[in-house]
This record gives C-alpha cells, sequence and structure tokens, in this order.
C-alpha cells in the first residue's frame, strides 16, 4: 500500500509566449481548470502505476474540491481519509510558455488543514511507503513521516517546494527526491553547501537518506548508499512540465511497491515523468503502468 499525505489544488492554467518578469503583466488567450495538487497528482500516478494508494488532505466545502479529486476517484485512490474543512480548496495559479516550462503560486487554503492523526487508522506498517511532499505545513509532515517510520513502513519525501521540509526529520526519511535547486537547498539546510546538485544529492545521501535528483531533460540522478545511478532522459514530445516531479514520485513509489529495487524504480519513475509531460496540466499525460513499461522496453532495445 502506499499512502500520499498531501496537498490536492484545483489549477488555473494560462498559456503564454513568454513567462512574467518580476512586475511584468502577460496575457494569454484563455485558461483551463484542472485538478492538481502536488500530493494528489502523486497518488493519481501511483494508483495508475498499479499501487494500491491511499490519499489522505483536506479540503474545502466548495465545488473545487470534488473537481480537485475527481481523476483520483477515477483511478481508484481511497479517499476515504479526505476531511472536509471550512478553509477553501487549495488553488494554483500556473502559466506556462511555449517551451512547456511553467510558474506556479499556490494559495494553500484547506492544505494547511490536512491532520497528521489522519494516518492513524491506516495500519501502515512493513512492506508500505508513506509519500510526502512540501505543500503542508512541515510540522504536519515531519509527524506524519515520524508515525510511518515508527511503524516500519518505508518514507519517501519529495521536498518540493522546501519551505515545507523540516531538515530535522530527516532521519525518518529513507528516500529524499528534489530538483536541482531544492538539493542546492537542502544541501545547505544540512550544513554542507554544495556547488551542483550531484553533490548535493551525494551529501544527503551521506548524511544517512538516499537522494534522488530530478533534472528534467537531463534525467535522473540516485545516490544510495555510496553508490551514484544515472538514468537518461526518455526521448518525448513535451506539451507542458506540469506534475512531471509529481509522476516521477507516484511511477517511482509505485514500482518500489511492486518489488523493483532503487535503480528498477528511477527508471520506471522518470518513464512516468516523461508521460506525464506529454499531455496537457499535471495529470494530462498518461503515466499508467502500460505507458511506462512501453518506454521502458523501449529504452532497452
Ligand atoms: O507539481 C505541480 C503542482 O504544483 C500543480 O498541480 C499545482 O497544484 C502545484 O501544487
Amino acid at each position: 500500500m502506499i499512502v500520499v499525505f498531501g496537498s490536492v489544488n484545483v489549477d488555473f492554467v494560462t498559456r503564454v509566449a513568454a513567462l512574467p518578469a518580476p512586475g511584468e503583466t502577460v496575457s494569454g488567450p484563455s485558461y483551463a481548470v484542472m485538478g492538481g495538487g502536488k500530493g494528489a497528482n502523486q497518488a493519481w500516478a501511483a494508483a495508475l502505476g498499479g499501487a494500491r494508494t491511499v490519499f489522505v488532505g483536506a479540503v474545502g466545502r466548495d465545488p473545487f474540491a470534488d473537481m480537485a479529486l475527481a481523476d483520483l476517484v477515477a483511478a481508484g485512490v481511497d479517499l476515504s481519509a479526505v476531511t472536509r474543512t471550512d478553509a477553501p480548496t487549495g488553488a494554483a495559479f500556473i502559466t506556462v510558455d511555449e517551451a512547456g516550462e511553467n510558474m506556479i503560486a499556490v494559495a494553500s487554503g484547506a492544505n494547511l488543514l490536512a491532520d497528521p492523526a489522519s494516518l492513524l487508522g491506516l495500519g501502515l506498517g512493513p512492506g508500505d511507503t508513506l509519500l510526502l511532499q512540501g505543500e503542508l505545513s512541515a510540522a504536519a509532515s515531519a509527524s506524519a513521516a515520524a508515525h510511518a517510520k515508527a511503524a516500519g513502513a518505508r518514507v519517501v519525501f519529495n521536498a518540493a517546494p522546501v519551505s515545507g521540509f523540516d531538515a530535522s526529520c530527516l532521519s525518518d526519511i529513507d528516500i529524499l527526491v528534489v530538483n536541482a535547486s531544492e538539493a542546492l537547498a537542502v544541501a545547505r539546510l544540512l550544513g554542507t553547501p554544495e556547488a551542483d546538485p550531484d553533490a548535493a544529492a551525494r551529501a544527503i545521501d551521506a548524511a544517512g537518506t538516499a537522494c534522488v535528483v530530478t533534472l528534467g531533460g537531463e534525467g535522473v540522478i540516485g545516490w544510495w548508499s555510496g553508490v551514484r545511478r544515472k538514468v537518461e532522459a526518455f526521448p518525448i514530445s513535451v506539451v507542458d512540465t506540469i506534475g512531471a516531479g509529481d509522476a516521477f514520485c507516484g511511477g517511482f513509489t509505485a514500482a518500489l511497491d511492486r518489488g523493483y529495487g532503487f535503480s528498477g524504480a528511477l527508471l520506471r519513475g522518470a518513464a512516468a515523468g516523461a508521460a506525464a509531460c506529454t499531455g496537457p496540466g499535471a495529470r494530462g499525460g498518461s503515466p499508467d503502468r502500460a505507458s511506462v513499461e512501453r518506454l521502458v522496453g523501449a529504452t532497452a532495445l
């Protein structure tokens, strides 16, 4: 079982020619409203990856809540531990440029009320994985990590954004997943500043937590017990990169859940991230198990 304790948002996505600079206004022709939130996106991708998945989080009592969760229902994610609160459902305001790059501002809303006590009835234990991100309160995620670790479950933390990551809980985390800038930031928090993400991941691994760095078009690096793995990026035609890191996390943990080792899971996470970039929005691509294995098989030939 994979339990995702994390955020759920409704995403407002606008395509523009170029991303705005500070103080600049840019215009796009229209906008789309879609389900999002790093936690919900990761739960969706884990379920499509074939894992029994439970999502734990908080939404409002507004119409955005059901819209944000609809894809998870369709993917078979267990939502019985999602709480409804009086705060508004989280929302993300996203601009995407012609190359598919994005900028995101999030209004957290109900996500800040997600309660780690909701994990208590789920029976997390050995063989299970708790998957966390940085969009809840850092204290809530740290408490969830401590609970899962004490229960013998595997803990995977995607420190995105780093502001939602409490470095003092690193000893409760088995695998940290970060992008390049997050890798540098976490290494700084640990008192081991490094100049490049690969060295930062190595330092984090040396501190006792395996570390994965997603590098977009440069692929993925993973450090585990002093050994480095590199997975090259899959050749795909990018629609946008929204949620690529989330699909990586979902596909990666789903592969671990199916019994793959670190290297096999890195490969499948990278394939899921690539598949997610081939459709619009955070849940627009198809990081399902069949698509992932097709990409992995095509690469192996
Ligand atoms: O990682 C992409 C996600 O970040 C979006 O779905 C948005 O909601 C923000 O949480």
